[in-house]
This record gives structure tokens, C-alpha cells and sequence, in this order.
């Protein structure tokens, strides 16, 4: 820290770190941002100039020299998550990782053994476990409105939005495609609101149908059709040790008639609820009741703020982080298998089912 300010470093200058951490960093009053590295030069100068910040490096590795440097938020493509968090880590300093925590859990069990080695904390940015809808869902659930949730059927499905960057198209950065990029989000939410049960199992099938066609349009941009070597669509069939089951698929170019499904239904023994609609399901007394539920929205806290915000309060008064590591290592685990599954056409034990 210095004069009372928690000294922040960013990897990965680019589109997640300026529009969505850079504003989360600003909200806070004991926050200065006082490094950023990226590889490519102008991009990480054009930052700091933006963003008012003293020290630009090329390499992530310059910033484990820095002494006076707190915390590290990870911004990269997810190829060099684990390597830039364990390089922060074990130079002592908090991380704060974009999603997927990393490529592979091996990776993922390297980062939380450095966060232990050291004491410092590591939080994956799952920021949809921060939107109001998250939370107000997640209560209804600790309130046992649901009963058992034993099934849900969660999807991240775009009819024609491929990310057309490099980050998210080629695999030696991204790791893998909509699985990894947008199918981590709904697992990791659909997950955390069924109570983060340990995997059991996991069935998969990946394809790369319409990616590499050229008659076939973004609505984001047209992509390098040869460089595009991740699936287009993925889906899994994951069962847990204690019985219950998720069904996920995820597309950057489904067939689907609407613009973007990301949802989950969760199916419980007591109620039911679309998220994020808000429409429950329930019976009282013999009768069907359809609830609509209203949840006001706070435009003024953004999802990633809010999770900014939270991962410094951990760090301030040294409490868990809510995105608990371990539970960002079984969902990388689910996502593994899902390949593993769809390359070899086996199911992927990892432990008995429930
Ligand atoms: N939570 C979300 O909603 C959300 C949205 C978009 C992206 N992301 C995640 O954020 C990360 C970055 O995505 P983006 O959209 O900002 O991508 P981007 O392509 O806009 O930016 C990535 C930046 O990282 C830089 N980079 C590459 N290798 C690096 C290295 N070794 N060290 C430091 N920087 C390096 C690139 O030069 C580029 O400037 C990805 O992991 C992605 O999954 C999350």
C-alpha cells in the first residue's frame, strides 16, 4: 500500500480491462492503478495514457518486481491466466483473474496451490453471480423456496455473435470456444445456485459446423474463418456425487430464432425458475401458481463493479473470497471433461454419482 492506497497492476490491456475493470478500480477510493503490461506496446501505452497510470510493460513478469504492487487483475486471453496469476502470486500479491479461472483444472490446482503457498487471495471474475438477478435468485434459494434443486438446464446460446478477436477464435489463447468463453458463465452460476455439489461424471459432444463457412455472417464482425480453430457449439450432460444433474450448451452461431439464450432453469421439488426472467413455478394448496417475480434493478452497480468491489473488501478485511477457487476448479473440471468426453466419445468418471 502507499499513503493509505492499495496499488493495483492490470495484465491485458484490453476490452474487458477498459470497459469493465477499469470503472470497477475508479469507484474505489482506496484504489490506484500503478502498472499495466501487455505485449503489444501501443495498446498498453494508449491504456496508461487513458488511464493515468506510471508503470507500462510489455511482459506481466516486470510486474512480480514490483514490491509496492497489492493486487493483480488478470485481463489476458486465458492461455496466460495461470502463468500471470501463479507469476503474482508467489510474488505475494493478491489476483483478481478473468473467467475461465484457466485452460485446464492442472492449471487451476497450480494457481490455488501458489494462492496457498502464500496466503493470498485468488478470485476468479464470475461477475454473473453479482447481477441482482443472481442475487435475489440465489436468497430464494438459501431461503428454501425451491426444496431440492435437482436438475437444471442451463445455456449460453448466440444465434450469430462470434467475439471475432483472436482471444476468443484460435485455441493456443483461448483454450477452447463458447464452451470456454460463454458456457463458464452459465455453468459457474447454474453451479453456485445448486449449492457447488463435487462432479460425478460428465458426457459431452463439441462440432464447428458453421464457423468456418463462409456464407455464414456475424452480427459482431466478420472473424478469420482460418484462424477459427475452436467448436462453435458444445454441449455437456454433467451428473454430481449427490444425485443431481446439469444439461449445458453453448453456441457462438446456433440456429435458434432469437439473437442470444442465456438462461437457466432450475427445477426444484417445491418450485421451479427461469433465470434470469424471474418467472417461478409453484403449487400451493393443489393449485398451479405462476409467480412473475420484479426485481429492481440498480443501473448505477455494474455486475463487474460490483464483484471489484467485493473481491477489495475481501482483501481489506482478509475474509474468503465469495468465487471460492475450488468451486472454480470443479466447474473447469466439468468443461475438461466436455472435451475429453466429445474427443474420445466416453463418459468422463471422476467420482461415483449420488
Ligand atoms: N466477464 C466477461 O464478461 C468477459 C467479457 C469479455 C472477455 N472476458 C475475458 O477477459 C479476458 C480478455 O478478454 P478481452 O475481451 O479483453 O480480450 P481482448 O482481445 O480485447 O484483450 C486481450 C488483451 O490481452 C493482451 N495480451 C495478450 N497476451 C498477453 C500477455 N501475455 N500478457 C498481458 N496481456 C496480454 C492482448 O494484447 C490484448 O490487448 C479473456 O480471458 C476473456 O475470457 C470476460
Amino acid at each position: 500500500m502507499k499513503n493509505g492506497k492499495y496499488q493495483v497492476a492490470i495484465v491485458g490491456a484490453g476490452g474487458i480491462a477498459r470497459w469493465a475493470h477499469m470503472p470497477g478500480w475508479q469507484k474505489q477510493d482506496d484504489v490506484e492503478i500503478l502498472a499495466v503490461a501487455d505485449p503489444d506496446w501501443e495498446t498498453a501505452q494508449k491504456f496508461a495514457a487513458d488511464f493515468n497510470i506510471p508503470h507500462v510493460f510489455t511482459e506481466y513478469q516486470k510486474i512480480a518486481e514490483m514490491d509496492q504492487v497489492d493486487i493483480v487483475d488478470v485481463c489476458a486471453p486465458n492461455s496466460v491466466h495461470c502463468p500471470a496469476s501463479v507469476s503474482a502470486l508467489l510474488s505475494g500479491k493478491h489476483v483478481l483473474c478473468e473467467k475461465p479461472l484457466a485452460v485446464k483444472s492442472s492449471e487451476v490446482i497450480e494457481m490455488i496451490t501458489a494462492a496457498n503457498q502464500t496466503g493470498k487471495k485468488l478470485m476468479c471474475a464470475q461477475h454473473q453471480r453479482f447481477r441482482k438477478e443472481s442475487r435475489v435468485v440465489k436468497d430464494l434459494i438459501d431461503d428454501g423456496v425451491f426444496g431440492e434443486i435437482y436438475f437444471a438446464q442451463a445455456q449460453a446460446l448466440r444465434r450469430r455473435s462470434v467475439p471475432a478477436r483472436p482471444t476468443f477464435i484460435k485455441k493456443e489463447l483461448s483454450g477452447g470456444g463458447p464452451l470456454l468463453d460463454i458456457g463458464v458463465h452459465i455453468l459457474d452460476l447454474t453451479y453456485w445456485f445448486m449449492g457447488c455439489p463435487k462432479v460425478a461424471s460428465v458426457k459431452g459432444v463439441t462440432f464447428t459446423k458453421l464457423a468456418k463457412r463462409e456464407d455464414v455472417h456475424g452480427l459482431w464482425g466478420e472473424w478469420d474463418r482460418q484462424a477459427y480453430d475452436v467448436e462453435d457449439f458444445a454441449a455437456g450432460f454433467i451428473r454430481f456425487t449427490n444425485g443431481t444433474a446439469i444439461s449445458l450448451s453453448c453456441s457462438f452461431l446456433a440456429n435458434i430464432t432469437v439473437i442470444e439464450d442465456f438462461s437457466t432453469i432450475l427445477y426444484g421439488t417445491q418450485a421451479g425458475i427461469h433465470w434470469p426472467n424471474g418467472k417461478l413455478a409453484t403449487e400451493k394448496n393443489g393449485v398451479l401458481q405462476d409467480i412473475e417475480l420484479h426485481i429492481p434493478q440498480h443501473p448505477e452497480v455494474r455486475p463487474h463493479a460490483e464483484e471489484i468491489r467485493v473481491f477489495l473488501e475481501c482483501v481489506r478485511e482478509n475474509k474468503p473470497v465469495p468465487v471460492k477457487p475450488e468451486e472454480s476448479l470443479e466447474v473447469i473440471k466439468m468443461l475438461e471433461g466436455i472435451y475429453q468426453s466429445a474427443e474420445t466419445g466416453q463418459e468422463v468418471i471422476f467420482a461415483p454419482a449420488g
